[in-house]
């Protein structure tokens, strides 16, 4: 990946005078943070310095699983160190779950010994409660540099992160191309259509299985049609192990995944849906009324290779 970035003078500059401890990069859609952060954890990891990657947009189809905040330690084009589930491609439908997983990723990445923990971040920065959300989450993280990135859409949030923690405000990349909402979906359906690649469908009783309105599992399901739903399979430190998607409902949910769901595991149902995805795994489903709602029924086809 590193040949494919082109580093402007100041993510050369900012290699040679980067603090350790954490570095959170905030700034705009497609103006280079991804990229940026890759370039860091890269170019540090060649000097064997011990570092982290933090990515804390769960709606971004490259490093580590949609639907998900990611510690990488090693590769982050790889299954990354740890996953929590946040269960939205926008941290702005789920926040709270975004502030704190966002805690916990940083604490396990203290406690693995890394000297430079770099935070990606998403571009959600425009209105009110995307820069009140971004002040929280600074707060959280409580960084020893801020890296915001951009022109004028960053200003505001850079005068006031600058009054709190040491920042510095650097242009988009001079290589930085928009990545339009339809490719960057495309992108992730591709990315949770390789993880589920090797799928089995599996059958989860209820007690398993939470949903993060936490509402009883067995009654949402009577009034809602989660047929397509992804899910994520949680470990029992709360940990996400991968995820699945929701292709049937009887007496039990019926996930097609590629992980092992153990009996101390946990089922979350994301808020997302991805239709496409069950006909792109070879799962063709079929409408049946059902207590007065639509719920589709799902079976294998013959051929699932
Ligand atoms: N330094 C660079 N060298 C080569 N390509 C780059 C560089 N910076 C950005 N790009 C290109 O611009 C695109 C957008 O960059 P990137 O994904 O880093 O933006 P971002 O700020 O993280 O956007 P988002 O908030 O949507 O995640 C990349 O997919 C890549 O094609
Ligand atoms: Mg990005």
């Amino acid at each position: 990946m590193l040949e494919d970035i082109y580093p402007d003078k100041e993510w050369i500059e900012l290699i040679s005078k980067l603090p350790s401890g954490t570095t959170v990069i905030l700034g705009p859609s497609n103006v280079g943070k991804s990229y940026l952060s890759m370039f860091l954890f890269t170019k540090l990891q060649k000097v064997k310095r011990k570092i982290a990657l933090i990515t804390l947009d769960p709606g971004q189809p490259i490093v580590g699983l949609p639907l998900n905040l990611s510690l990488s330690l090693s590769n982050p084009l790889r299954m990354p160190y740890k996953l929590k589930f946040t269960g939205t491609f926008s941290p702005r439908k789920n926040i709270a779950a975004t502030l704190s997983s966002a805690k916990t990723l940083l604490d396990v990445a203290k406690e693995s010994l890394a000297e430079y923990i770099i935070v990606d971040t998403c571009g959600y920065i425009s209105t009110t409660e995307a820069r009140e959300y971004k002040l929280h989450l600074i707060e959280t993280l409580s960084p020893t540099l801020v890296v915001c990135i951009g022109n004028k859409e960053i200003l505001p949030l850079f005068k006031v992160v600058r009054k709190f923690f040491p920042t510095i405000l650097i242009p988009p990349s001079n290589k930085a191309k928009v990545i339009t909402r339809q490719k960057r979906r495309d992108r992730r359906t591709r990315k949770i259509l390789a993880h589920l690649q090797n799928y089995t469908l599996e059958t989860v009783p209820f007690d398993q299985v939470i949903d993060t309105n936490c509402m009883i599992a067995s009654e949402l399901l009577k009034y809602t049609t989660p047929t397509a739903t992804l899910v994520g399979i949680i470990d029992s430190v709360n940990f996400c192990k991968g995820l699945g998607i929701i292709t049937n409902i009887k007496e039990m949910l019926e996930v097609a995944t590629a992980v092992e769901i153990k009996k101390e595991d946990k089922i979350l149902i994301s808020k997302e849906r991805c239709e496409d995805l069950l006909h792109k795994l070879g799962l063709q489903s079929e409408i049946r009324i059902y207590k007065r709602h639509l719920i589709p029924v799902v079976y294998p086809t013959a051929n699932e290779d």
